[in-house]
């Protein structure tokens, strides 16, 4: 059983039917900023991602550019692997749903559903959506044709088989009931509860009218349902069927699932169902986030304002990038991606509060403490109010980042850094240079340390500004998680610290 020291966390697996684009990046960023603050936090963790291959959608993009389904899966899948050295993602895995053992994974779960009885064969009549992959019921579909998505929609009549999804109405209520934080955020919880009231009827899980997908056992006419088999991923990554194996036993079932809010139907109400139906434990929590539009605009091709991660990474460098897109937005509620906003975002935070502290803190130290961090009286956390409240930070971070908030657990190491800078100029070490030459080595010393829990903080969202940061403090790798977050880790005065050089540029315009 997942013990509390495990930490699982999935991203969701991506189409191969496009390349990558910002709401991706997004998705992963969000989700590698958790792992990572999860490791620093001295956790084990499972950080998965992958790609979802299979269904109409894949076979018809292949078709479309002539290739064969396979070689086209093998060549956009590269792309998401290429998304995630440039974001610098820690998965510790790669998932995709062509590999043999997902495929056995998909296979044991559709069998154990058939044993316990919650398959069954009969024809479905009614609206799909290839775009989504998704069915809707008649009283979904608007009038002209399309679902509540805007995707157009086909009427399908098909041999097909089922699960018995009108059967786990009231446990899956029973179950939102009393696990009230399953699904975050809460407006979103409603939505599925009020979704699963309303009535659910069973579900078509598999296909006949095309081949791309995983054979059902026992009939090779139909294939699995996409969503059936790309839901499947998260278990097949950690050894299911091996139910025995370390990385099962270790992760399962899951912290958290991350997911936009497009794709919330399929995470918080079939999905439950399915593990409820084949017996298996429940993920703990799902977290869906909002979508990004571009300067008030849907982003889509057919608009061509499409943001491709690799152009905002080159143009902003990856931590400016990662910084707004948890910034930006309260997680969960939509966001616009603007130009003019990202620049105002990192140069009024990361460059005019961060960085302007750290390069006045330490252009100081180097001038007039011989580059070593400066003498302190030891009993400096006792009267220091800045250390104080630095010292209670992680526990206010770890419970915005516990819903998650990521905006406003940033806000907060903000925050630090704005009573940071005031303390600098209240103190005005400059002119104690002059008067008071211990006190000045105090004030430094103050703002170094504070500066420290700023960059140990940050690594988990700007990880290569981060760990700049810490080397101009001179605080050694073996001492950058979160167990050095108190006063006994304190900086060592006598230091050696190397010649500052500034860690958040303010952007300019060319
Ligand atoms: N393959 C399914 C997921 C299966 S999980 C078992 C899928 N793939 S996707 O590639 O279409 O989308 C992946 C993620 O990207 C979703 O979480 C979706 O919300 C996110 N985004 C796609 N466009 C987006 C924006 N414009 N903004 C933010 N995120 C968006 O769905």
């Amino acid at each position: 059983m997942n013990s509390d020291n495990n930490f699982y966390i999935t991203t969701p697996i991506y189409y191969v039917n496009d390349a990558p684009h910002i709401g991706h990046a997004y998705t992963s960023i969000a989700s590698d900023v958790l792992a990572r603050f999860m490791r620093l936090d001295g956790k084990n963790v499972k950080f998965l991602t992958g790609t979802d291959e299979h269904g109409q959608k894949i076979a018809k993009s292949a078709e479309a550019k002539g290739k064969n389904p396979q070689e086209f899966c093998d060549e956009i899948s590269l792309k998401f692997r290429e998304l995630g050295q440039l974001l610098d993602l820690t998965n510790d895995d790669f998932i995709r749903t062509t590999e043999q053992r997902h495929k056995k994974a998909a296979i044991a779960v559709w069998e154990r559903l058939k044993e316990r009885g919650h398959i069954y064969q009969s024809k479905y009549k009614g609206w799909y959506s290839v775009r989504d992959e998704a069915f809707y019921a008649e009283s979904e579909i608007t009038d002209d044709k399309k679902a509540p998505t805007g995707a157009p929609v086909e009427w399908v009549e098909e041999e097909s088989y089922f699960f018995d999804l009108s059967k786990w109405q009231d446990k899956l209520l029973e179950f939102y009931e009393a696990n009230a934080d399953f699904i975050f955020p809460r407006s979103r919880r409603n939505e599925v509860i009020s979704f699963v009231k309303s009535g659910l009827i069973d579900l078509s899980i598999s296909r006949t009218s095309f081949k791309w997908g995983i054979e059902v056992p026992g009939d090779e006419r139909h294939v699995m349902y996409v969503w059936l088999d790309a839901l499947t991923n998260y278990i097949s990554a950690i050894g299911f069927p091996d139910e025995k194996s370390e990385d099962y036993i270790n992760f399962w079932p899951a912290n958290i699932h991350m997911v936009g809010k497009d794709i919330i139907r399929f995470h918080a109400v079939y999905w439950p169902a399915f593990l409820m139906a084949t017996g298996l434990p429940l993920p703990k929590k799902i977290v869906a986030h909002g979508w990004w539009t571009k300067e008030g605009e849907k982003i889509s091709k057919s608009v061509g304002n499409v943001i491709v991660p690799s152009q905002l990474v080159e143009e902003f460098g990856l931590d400016y990038v990662r910084y707004f897109l948890l910034r930006e937005v309260i997680f969960g509620s939509d966001g616009d991606y603007s130009r003019i906003n990202l620049i105002n975002r990192v140069n009024s935070e990361l460059a005019n509060k961060i960085g302007n502290l750290l390069q006045r803190s330490l252009s100081m130290i180097s001038k007039n403490c011989e580059g070593k961090i400066p003498k302190v009286s030891s009993d400096i956390y006792h009267h220091n109010v800045l250390l104080q409240k630095a010292e209670k930070i992680l526990v206010q971070v770890k419970i915005a980042l516990s819903l998650p908030e990521f905006s406003s657990a940033l806000g907060l190491i903000v925050e630090l850094a704005e009573e940071a800078n005031l303390y600098i100029d209240n103190q005005a070490p400059w002119a104690l240079r002059k008067t008071d030459f211990s006190k000045m080595e105090e004030v430094l010393y103050v703002l170094a340390e504070t500066s420290r829990y700023i960059a140990i903080l940050l690594q988990a969202f700007v990880p290569s500004s981060a760990a700049k940061m810490l080397d101009q403090l001179g605080v050694k790798e073996s001492h950058r998680s979160f167990a050095y977050l108190n006063k006994d880790s304190r900086l060592l005065s006598g230091t050696e610290i190397p010649e500052p050089k500034g860690i958040f540029p303010r952007f300019e315009e060319k």
